[in-house]
């Protein structure tokens, strides 16, 4: 695993102090992973997340994108997820908009964008994932998996966009906690329907961030019965 410092020497677009005060629900070693996966797919086209929130794992995989003059798309309809409403585990008042009567993201995310110097990037796509996808037809370099973590929003946003991720890109599915007792089940459940699929290639985890790898035309997987 590369360290923050090593990251940090190669690549002078990540903030470290910018990425420390956004508001956010992703490691520092899952960030330095999607920084990684995001070079290497951004060279294969452009990049999406599903998730995006305040902003942190944009800055990261943003900064990736950047780097090859690629664009991420980062779809959020901002409004916030079931656990991150009022009365629930992850509500942070901050985000809570009164005049709207609900949660707004956008304002705090569009800070983020402009602090990190990501607004020739970054494309906000204000929207629910499966809204967006609709009649989406650019071929990806990646999709990241950071939306709803109920069944149906893992599904939906699993089944509405695994099939614009070109080959040899990547999928990665973040919160995977393969025991139940640690968090929700829907993150897990999506990461073994790709795994299952025989589309991709499963590679190494890092904490709750699973990685797959979309295999190439003509590639077989390493399981495959007779290779
Ligand atoms: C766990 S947060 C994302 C965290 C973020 N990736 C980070 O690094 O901090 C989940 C986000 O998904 C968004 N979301 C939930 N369901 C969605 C859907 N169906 N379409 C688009 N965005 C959705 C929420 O508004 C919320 O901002």
């Amino acid at each position: 695993m590369m360290e923050w410092i090593d990251v940090e020497k190669q690549c002078t677009g990540l903030d470290e102090k910018l990425i420390d005060r956004t508001k956010g629900f992703l490691d520092k070693d899952e960030g330095l992973r999607l920084y990684q996966i995001g070079l290497e797919a951004s060279r294969l086209g452009p990049c999406l997340e599903i998730g995006s929130y305040c902003g942190k794992s944009t800055l990261y995989l943003g900064a990736a994108c950047r780097k090859n003059n690629s664009t991420l798309f980062a779809v959020d309809h901002h409004t916030g997820s079931e656990e991150q409403q009022p009365g629930e585990g992850y509500f942070d008042p901050e985000t809570y908009d009164i005049r709207q009567g609900r949660m707004d993201t956008f304002p705090l995310f569009r800070n983020t964008i402009i602090d990190g110097g990501l607004e020739n990037t970054v494309v906000p796509i204000i929207s629910r994932s499966e809204v967006a996808a609709r009649h989406w037809a650019t071929p990806l370099g990646m999709v990241f998996i950071d939306g709803g973590h109920t069944f149906a929003a893992a599904y939906t946003d699993y089944n509405s966009w695994i099939g614009h991720i070109l080959p040899g890109g990547y999928l990665l599915i973040h919160d995977i906690f393969k025991n139940p007792d640690e968090g929700g089940q829907a993150p897990h459940y999506i990461f073994k329907l790709a795994a299952a699929s025989g589309l991709f290639q499963v590679l190494s985890m890092t904490k709750t961030l699973g990685v797959l790898r979309r295999i190439e035309c003509g590639e077989l997987p390493e399981d495959l019965p007779g290779v």
